[in-house]
């Protein structure tokens, strides 16, 4: 009795687990490096430290706190925003999921610059609605235009991304401005990456009542296993998407490690001042090489294009010598591309022998 929708449903893609990979090609797990997942290289070691001398002491037997005050008022004080305009999630894929469950059902549909995160899809035709994906510019910017005419009355939410996974740009200047106004749908900008671009679409929520902002504590802060997102909007809409919320996604534990980290964020921009240092020493890097394009990035990973290169044989190449990175087969835009996350400089330097290595023997010319 599975909903006939799902039987030709495509899932989410991911890379098998480091155990599976290190079996597969005979490694040790320790040799092998996940440039595929868009994390921190750097735990917050002083983080979990403080966590684990207070869980002991915590009331586990209980439920958390449903209204996960504290929490809210640590990413409230962190975006400089109002406790009450928030809404903690298990990671920003259940912020995504909150807006879906609120905003889209069947007969209603929600348009979004493509390549762009393919969670926004999955969670959207979860809902039984459309998912109208909109084909950017070759330079990767979204097209306005395009969205605008590809939205109509059944249009209750507008994707955004930025920076964008996979492509890493951020969005055009006036663009969130635009889709607020000029439409009637919810405006989502993920900003799942906010603290390497240092751009944010908080500072104009005051001015449109249909824009909401979502962020994680998975990629600058180094807590992706921890699960801790939020959803920030106006309290029109925070009312709404309570109604959707999970009462306790977050686990107690969690919940006091997102306080923790949130209120001691000094740590983040140190790693982030690094990542964005190895970002910049990879893409020069990568850029000399015949036959590669780097696209720019204000993210913590790299969109390749492999121009006379069979990118197949490529990734195979990386996997064998243990460096993980992320394929988009299928996708039209991006069948030619790998995209790499920004790691450790052993990591990152371990990566470019790699690559070296696969090209000389996945030249197509
Ligand atoms: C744009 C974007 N949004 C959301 C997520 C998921 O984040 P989380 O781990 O907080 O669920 C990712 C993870 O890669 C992402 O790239």
């Amino acid at each position: 009795m599975i909903r006939e929708d799902l039987i030709n449903f495509e899932p989410y893609a991911w890379e098998p687990s480091t155990e599976e990979i290190a079996r597969a090609h005979g490694l040790r797990t320790d040799q092998v490096v996940r440039m595929d997942t868009n994390v921190s290289p750097f735990r917050p070691v002083s983080v979990m430290k403080r966590v684990a001398i207070e869980v002991a002491k915590m009331s586990v037997n209980q439920y958390p706190d449903t209204s996960y005050r504290e929490l809210r008022e640590a990413m409230a004080e962190y975006v400089g925003w109002d406790a009450n305009c928030i809404v903690p999630t298990n990671g920003a894929d259940e912020a995504i999921d909150i807006v879906a469950r609120t905003y889209l059902t069947c007969g209603r549909n929600a348009v979004s610059p493509v390549p762009t995160y393919s969670y926004f899809r999955i969670a959207t035709e979860l809902q039984g609605a459309r998912f109208k994906g909109v084909g950017r510019r070759s330079d990767f910017y979204e097209d306005v235009e395009s969205i605008l005419t590809t939205c109509d009355g059944r249009t209750s939410v507008i994707w955004l991304c930025d920076p964008n996974n996979p492509t890493g740009n951020g969005l055009g200047d006036g663009t969130v401005e635009r889709l607020c106004e000029e439409t009637d749908a919810l405006v989502v900008v993920d900003e799942a990456y906010h603290e390497f671009s240092g751009r944010t679409a908080t500072r104009i929520l005051n001015d449109h009542e249909n824009l909401c902002v979502i962020r994680t504590l998975s990629k600058a802060f180094g807590l992706a296993g921890m699960r801790i997102g939020f959803l920030i909007a106006n309290e029109t809409v925070v009312r709404q998407l309570n109604k959707a919320r999970p009462p306790n996604s977050i686990g107690t534990v969690n919940a006091r490690c997102g306080t923790i980290a949130l209120r001691n964020h000094a740590y983040v921009m140190r790693n982030v001042e690094r990542l964005v240092q190895e970002r910049e020493r990879i893409r020069s890097e990568l850029s000399r090489l015949k036959g590669v394009h780097v696209y720019p990035s204000s993210a913590n990973f790299l969109l390749i294009k492999f121009l006379n290169y069979d990118v197949k044989g490529v990734k195979r190449s990386l996997l064998q010598q243990g460096m993980v990175v992320r394929s988009f087969e299928g996708n039209p835009y991006l069948s030619d591309c790998l995209r790499v996350t920004v790691c450790s400089k052993t990591d990152n330097d371990r990566f470019l022998k790699a690559l070296s290595r696969a090209l000389t023997t996945s030249s197509t010319t």
